[in-house]
Formats: structure tokens, sequence, C-alpha cells
């Protein structure tokens, strides 16, 4: 793809680009808006360098994709409740995003995209996320694989990620059940659609055949071949796309500081179809 307003640069060849020549503090013109958007779809997460943004300004470039997301169970900040504050300190035992998942699958409508916008960063690096192609990791399961899984549906689960410290006390924890592999909206591809953070079950089929397949797919998904590490810097911003990546937020920097706000865009119900 050619792009006219921005510069695109590859990261991997299979997922991951960051993206020059934008100024996200700044409202952008149709034709950048429509360039990122294609740049994203293109390169399932996009990064941004140096942008220093209030959180209207985030808030307000997240609306550019669509409605925003309310989290079913984080604590929301009361004046901006669009706001996923983002954060690990000397107290942190845990982190949100610990484990590979694609963000609150559990929702019957899970969020179409995230966007991370981090300004403090651990002193001695450290902090990195990494994100996972799934159209790549559908499209190199074996075809009995493929053929087996395209039509199933699994259970996503909220209860036992946000029944923890942390999360908002009596929260109601969605529980969804979603195709295996889901047709992209925009793009018409076939994704892997299942996650280790929160698929629980693979609906019609035994306990045993259900926790077997399940940990083939998750240790086929977390292959290295398939992902992008993103290293980030104080004003760094990553827009991922949760319906075809999957991200693991890495923690190897305690007791240091890591803070930032996600906002969160509203996504659909997932579907399958068949491929003409
Ligand atoms: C998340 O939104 O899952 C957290 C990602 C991160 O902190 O890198």
């Amino acid at each position: 793809m050619t792009y006219q307003t921005i510069e695109v640069r590859k990261l991997t060849p299979v997922i991951g680009a960051e993206i020059y020549g934008v100024d996200l503090s700044k409202p952008l013109g149709n034709q950048q808006f429509q360039e990122i958007h294609d740049a994203w779809m293109e390169n399932l997460v996009i990064f941004f360098r140096d942008q220093q943004l209030t959180v209207d300004q985030h808030l307000d470039f997240g609306r550019r994709f669509g409605k925003l997301h309310l989290h079913p169970a984080a604590h929301q900040p009361e004046k901006n409740p669009e706001i996923l504050i983002i954060k690990a300190d000397e107290k942190s035992k845990h982190v949100a995003g610990e484990e590979w998942h694609s963000d609150v699958s559990c929702d019957a409508e899970p969020p179409m995209g995230s966007l991370l916008h981090l300004t403090e960063v651990p002193p001695d690096g450290g902090g990195d996320t990494m994100f996972a192609n799934m159209y790549r990791a559908y499209e190199t399961l074996s075809e009995p694989i493929r053929k087996m899984i395209s039509g199933m549906k699994a259970v996503h689960d909220g209860k036992h990620v946000y029944e923890r410290p942390g999360y908002r006390e009596g929260a109601m924890y969605p529980r969804s059940e979603h195709p295996m592999v889901r047709t992209h909206p925009v793009t018409g591809r076939q994704a892997l659609f299942v996650n280790r953070g929160f698929t629980t079950r693979i609906v019609g089929l035994s306990r045993n055949e259900s926790a077997a397949i399940l940990e083939m797919l998750y240790r086929h998904i977390e292959m290295p071949e398939l992902c992008v590490r993103f290293k980030w810097q104080p004003n760094s911003m990553a827009c991922w796309d949760n319906r075809c990546a999957q991200h693991h937020a890495l923690f190897d920097y305690f007791p240091h500081r890591r803070y930032g706000h996600r906002v969160t865009v509203a996504g659909d119900k997932p579907f399958y179809r068949a491929a003409a």
C-alpha cells in the first residue's frame, strides 16, 4: 500500500509498523485519518513516537474510530470513565494484560481496538508489549485443524480475570460464546479467536478434549514468528486491532513504575463467514 500523508515503517514482515509524520494532538484531516486507518488494518498494530497528548486529545483520537468502550470491571476515573489507567509501581504484584489475550473478549461485543499511550516507562528498559498476528496463526494451522475449528464456538469468561484485587468488587463479569475463527469485518480475512487470558472451554467438547485443543492452539499462537515486541519510550502510543491481534504485557521491571492511559474503541459481535 502507498501513503501520501504518513510514513509507514514496518517492524516485521508479519505484524507491526511505526507511523511517522503525524501529530496526534491536532485534529487529523480526513485523508491522513484514512491513511492511519488503512495502515492499522494492514499492519494489525501501529505505533507512534513522541506524542504529547492531553486526556481529551487521546479521547478525541479514539472517537475518530468509533464509539468508546467502557470496561466492565476496572476502576474508572469519575471524570473520564472511558480512560483505563495502566499502572505498575513498587506495590504491584501483577499488571494488566500479563497473559496473551485480546482485550475484554468476554464481552458479547468485544472491543475493536485499543489505543495505549504511556507517559512513564521503567528506567532500565523492560515493560515491552508483545503482539501476535491471528490471521497468520489461523493460516499456519494444518488444513484438518482449520476445518475442524472453523464454525466451532468457545466460551470467553471474565470472572477469573477480573475477580481479583485491582478490579471493582461486585462488578458483573461478562461471559460470552464466540466463533473460534472470526471473519474480520473490514478485511474479510479469517483470524483465530481464542486466547489464554479469557477462553475457558470449547462448546460441545468434553473437558479433556477442550483443554487439549485449546492448549495446542495457545502454543501455536505464541510462536515467536507470529510476533513483534514493542519497546516503549515516554509518549509512545500503540494501537492494536483486537479482532486479529493478541498481546502480552511483560512484567519484568518490578519495582519500577510504568504508567499510561488506554482508550478502547467499541466493537461488534464476532461472526464467522466461510470463504466463498
Ligand atoms: C493491556 O491493555 O492489556 C496492557 C498492555 C500493556 O500494558 O502493555
